[in-house]
């Protein structure tokens, strides 16, 4: 009888090798080889799914053809009952599709999809497979749910002839494939992915080698029968995926919910989606009674209407949505040999860089100062059109000055001090005139004084920082000292 072989398999990359090492050879991560025990060639068992799938179709040889002669058929989204996570979803669910939703610990992942598994059941054949609580907990969380929502509700106590959520608590791959093939419902969430357990392999569930395979396999059912897949994700301490790479590449969409823990809001990314746009953001509130779309999130990272000194406020864009945010800064004189820059919501070093530009090009001291710089609502700001509004808020505290009420500041600085052009501009503008702003300061040659008109905005254009702020500020910030 042949011998079961034992390979050792990196946690963190994958890599397999014959002989353990204390130090990956392939990815260098120390600690990461865990050993594998493969069955004995011949033992291996047999999926029931697997094997009727196969003896259903057996393998045909397939042409090319060209491209324009291949039929299309538009792409049926389902509609997940939350306009938020369809738009990040790029629209909606797309059958036989696999999404993967990743974050932290107790952020909401469970919540989030057992309330669109709800949702969905309204119209659709939904199974929510439950790995990591027992079905008496998920139906705990569930009535809690459903409790407040009289039309889910009524679903619940079966007087809505579509009840149609399954819910079972299975940790046990083949028993989950097995209720998928019997069911072939329309949406299915596994939660999580890291929970289940292939029974042939030897290692441990959440190992690389279980979740690679358990998650190829479900990729095959779900290809085959059109059910769209929602798995749940674990993150690592770094706040990556966990598990293999792979794992991202085989899924259609990666979606991460993040938010601060003490904040009430959760915000939903696509970090890769093959069916829409990356970069989109959905924000969701967790209140008692489950997690609430906010439809307006401009409004969540905007300050008390009271101004004062040291606030300016942005437009960010995040994906195509934009978003009107306050920034406070706070300057004062340092008492240590070198002075400390704290940033929350922005980039440390892209602080220390509109500082280095604000004091060569305005000539203000501001290495003798502290400098403290946080963005409203707990909101990460990426990229660079924030920048203005930093420089502004900077300068405003530096001076104890505030910014005239209804003022938004839009632009890139460059180390030259110039002001340069941003994306979206038109959609940033239309988002501040909406919510009630009256002056928005842009680098020259926008083109959009028209649009402005229209809005009522007064467009300031300006074509450096010290001509921007000027205009901001209403005294010019450079003379004082
Ligand atoms: N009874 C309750 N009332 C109000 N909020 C609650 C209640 N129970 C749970 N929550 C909220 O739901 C959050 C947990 O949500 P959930 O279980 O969906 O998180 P998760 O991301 O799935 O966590 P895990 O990674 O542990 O599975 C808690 O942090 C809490 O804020
Ligand atoms: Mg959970």
């Amino acid at each position: 009888m042949a011998r079961a072989t034992s390979t050792y398999v990196c946690q963190s990359c994958g890599a397999q090798s014959r002989q353990f090492f204390g130090r990956c050879p392939s990815c260098g991560s120390w600690n990461s080889l865990v050993e594998q025990t493969a069955p004995a060639a011949g033992t291996r068992r047999r999926r029931p799914v697997a094997a009727a799938a196969e003896g259903a179709m057996p393998p045909q040889a397939r042409r090319s053809e060209p491209i324009h002669a291949v039929g299309e058929r538009p792409l049926q989204r389902l509609q997940s009952g939350y306009g938020e996570l369809d738009r990040v979803l790029g629209g909606g669910l797309v059958p036989g599709s696999l999404v993967l939703l990743g974050g932290d610990p107790g952020i909401g992942k469970s919540t989030l999809l057992l309330q669109s598994a709800q949702a969905m059941a309204r119209r659709h054949s939904v199974l929510y497979v439950s790995a990591e609580e027992s079905a008496q907990q998920v139906k705990l969380r569930w009535r809690r749910l459903v409790d407040q929502q009289p039309e889910a509700a009524a679903v619940a106590s079966g007087d809505a002839p579509e009840a149609g959520m399954q819910l079972l608590s299975e940790t046990d791959l083949e028993l989950v494939l097995q209720e998928l093939e019997a069911l072939r419902p329309a949406v299915a969430v596994i939660d999580s992915i890291q929970a289940l357990h292939d029974g042939e392999l030897g290692s441990a569930p959440g190992s690389v080698a279980q979740v690679r395979e358990c998650a190829a396999a479900l990729a095959r059912i779900a290809k085959r029968q059109d059910t769209a897949l929602l798995l749940v994700g674990h993150v690592t301490k770094e706040g990556m995926l966990a598990g293999p790479k792979v794992l991202e590449h085989l899924v259609d969409a990666v979606l991460t919910f993040e938010g601060d823990r003490f904040a009430s809001h959760r915000l939903l990314r696509a970090v890769k989606n093959r069916f829409g746009a990356t970069h989109e953001l959905g924000v969701f509130e967790m209140r008692g009674q489950g997690l609430a779309e906010v439809l307006n999130p401009s409004e969540l990272f905007l300050g008390s209407d009271e101004p004062s000194a040291g606030t300016a406020t942005i437009v960010a864009c995040e994906g195509t949505r934009p978003l009107v945010v306050d920034l406070q800064a706070l300057v004062s004189t340092t008492s240590y040999a070198s002075p400390r820059r704290t940033a929350t919501g922005i980039g440390t070093n892209r602080l220390h860089q509109i500082l280095a530009v604000l004091e060569k090009h305005l000539g203000l001291p501001l290495s003798r100062f502290d400098c403290y710089l946080a963005v409203a609502g707990g909101l990460e700001v990426e990229e660079p059109a924030a920048d203005l509004g930093v420089a502004a808020a900077v300068v405003a505290s530096y001076r104890d000055l505030t910014l005239p009420p209804g003022t938004v500041l839009i632009g890139e600085l460059g180390l030259g001090g110039q002001l340069r052009p941003v994306s979206q501009l038109e959609q940033r503008l239309q988002e501040a005139a909406r919510l009630g702003f009256r002056r928005a300061v842009v680098p020259r040659g926008s083109g959009l004084g028209r649009l402005a008109a229209s809005l009522e905005l007064q467009l300031l254009e300006a074509g450096g920082v010290a001509e921007a702020l000027v205009q901001a500020l209403g005294v010019n910030p450079a003379q004082g000292d």
